[in-house]
């Protein structure tokens, strides 16, 4: 059975509201991009019509690691995780980079079968940015409680999300220092 590829209009449309940068991909093949929003666009410079049927690798570039590549790859590609959170070096349309510490998870139906890759970008180039991680988490917190709410109804859960959202604070914090320490 392939996978439902059309997201439901009603959480397209919620997530199109988001604050947190947002972007939907499908499961299937090279997991295109179905949505992203004005949060998502503001952040990377890149419109819509940019990105959507696009794979999201295309924010990566010369300098982005080839670690932080493969923490992705191994996340995109092993469909027994759920949700997971990886700092990685991308850039936007005019060229300028950021580091985004991307956050991603899975919306299964009862199946457990996935449909969709639902990730939010989060810039924490500088310690300012880094230090509003608490209020981006609680926006991205309430609005994947509001799309758990919204996807029920059309047989879609997701699981793991509030772990990694609350450990990413310290996740963060560790990061930076070992940053620091080089
Ligand atoms: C919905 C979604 C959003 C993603 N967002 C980003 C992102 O913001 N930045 C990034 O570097 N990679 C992002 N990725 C990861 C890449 O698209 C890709 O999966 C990753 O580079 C590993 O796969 P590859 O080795 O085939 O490139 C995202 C993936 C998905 C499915």
């Amino acid at each position: 059975m392939s996978a439902q590829t059309e997201l439901p209009a009603s959480l397209r449309a919620y997530l199109e509201k988001s604050n947190v940068a947002l972007a939907v991909s499908e499961t299937d093949g090279d997991m295109p991009l179905t949505m992203v929003n004005a949060a998502f666009c503001e952040l990377t410079g890149y419109d819509p019509e940019d990105v959507v049927g696009r794979n999201c690798r295309l924010l990566q570039g010369p300098e982005t690691s080839d670690d932080s590549r493969r923490a992705l790859h191994d996340f995109a590609h092993d469909p027994a995780q759920d949700a997971g959170r990886f700092p990685v070096l991308n850039y936007r349309k005019d060229g300028s980079s950021f580091h985004n510490y991307v956050f991603m998870t899975r919306l299964r139906d009862s199946r457990g079968t996935a449909h969709f890759i639902l990730a939010s970008q989060f810039d924490m180039t500088t310690a300012l940015q880094r230090s509003q991680i608490r209020v981006n988490d609680a926006e991205l917190h309430h609005a994947l409680s509001d799309v758990e709410q919204i996807g029920r109804e059309f047989g879609l859960a997701m699981v793991g999300s509030a772990q990694i959202i609350s450990d990413s604070v310290a996740t963060l914090a560790r990061l930076t220092l070992d940053e620091d320490r080089r």
